[in-house]
């Protein structure tokens, strides 16, 4: 028997959200997706989510923007992108061609820019849900800033959810006391699933110059050191969410992706393992169906959530 990896990550959505199988790459990891045709066939991927978009383009940080630390990356980007016009108008009639569905990231400084980006993204040919950014640690407005509360984590989503009928991704922070209750206020607001974890907020400093590395002083930490954290919060926020949850933080073999799907997450996001290994994605998907075929689970269903007390997705 042929096995069924697919997944729907929108059961609540008109449009809905399915995928082939629950691999996926994580924001701003994977470009736009075709700056990677080369090295892997994408279309194989669950689904590709796009660099953390904002209504003009952006520049970034200065440099460094980059610092390997032991398990993991520091990164301080500040959502450098091509801003959303550009996106529509060279990235989209592309990915309108692809198999694999293309999420877009989107960020804003103000909950009236998240709401703008919804509505201009509505009905774009090619681009199939929204994944909404309320956890970048790396820019001075917005961000983060929305995602450590959950009544304005709920605000934003509230404003996105009313500007498009596409499938709506409210990806979460870490860096807040109360992740539980941010989830279940997206849930009530109308988000379609969540994501979890965004980079958990860290820093270095250069003791040549004495000052820290980053011009924000803080910046965000992934790569497996995040791992341990991202499985304890996945699983916590998958007990009191009732949409899918996605599962990100850390993950570079199958075995870190069937953890995240045993704990209750529904798919997974593939995000700084690129780096290494830019089929990174890919060989988890292979790892995945090697395990089920050897412990003859037939379909992705029956694993998801397998590590909970009453295997509860
Ligand atoms: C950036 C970093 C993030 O972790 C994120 O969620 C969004 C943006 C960045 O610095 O560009």
């Amino acid at each position: 028997m042929p096995l069924d990896l697919s997944v729907q990550l929108a059961p609540k959505n008109k449009k809905g959200l399915r995928l082939a199988n629950p691999v996926m790459t994580a924001s701003g990891t994977f470009g736009y997706g075709m700056e990677y045709s080369q090295a892997l066939d994408i279309q194989k991927l669950g689904a590709i989510i796009c660099k953390g978009t904002t209504l003009e383009p952006r520049e970034g940080n200065p440099q460094p923007r980059l610092v390997e630390t032991a398990g993991g990356v520091i990164n301080s980007i500040g959502l450098q992108n091509i801003g959303v016009k550009a996106l529509i108008k060279e990235k989209a009639p592309v990915w309108a061609k692809w198999r694999v569905p293309v999420i877009v990231n989107i960020a804003g400084d103000t909950i009236t820019e998240y709401a703008e980006l919804a509505k201009k993204l509505d009905g774009v040919k090619g681009v199939s849900g929204l994944e909404v950014n309320i956890s970048c640690p790396n820019v001075k407005a917005g961000g983060a800033l929305f995602g450590a509360n959950p009544d304005t984590a709920a605000a934003v989503t509230k404003a996105v959810r009313a500007a498009t009928s596409l499938p709506v991704i409210v990806k979460l922070t870490p860096n807040t006391g109360d992740i539980a209750g941010v989830a279940r206020a997206v849930a009530g607001a109308g988000a379609d699933a969540v994501s979890l974890i965004n980079s958990v907020k860290a820093m270095a400093i250069d003791i040549s110059r004495r000052r820290p590395v980053f011009s924000n002083v803080t910046a965000g930490l992934s790569g497996p050191a995040v791992k341990p954290i991202a499985m304890a919060l996945v699983y916590e926020v998958a007990g009191v969410v009732d949409i899918p949850v996605i599962g990100l933080g850390g993950i570079a073999t199958a075995a870190d992706a069937l953890e995240f799907i045993m704990a209750g997450a529904s798919a997974v996001q593939v995000g700084s393992a690129t780096y290494r290994n830019p089929r990174a994605a890919l060989d988890i998907l292979e790892g995945i169906e090697w395990f089920m075929a050897k412990d003859g689970i037939n379909k992705l269903a029956g694993i998801i959530g397998a590590a909970r007390p009453a295997g509860k997705a």
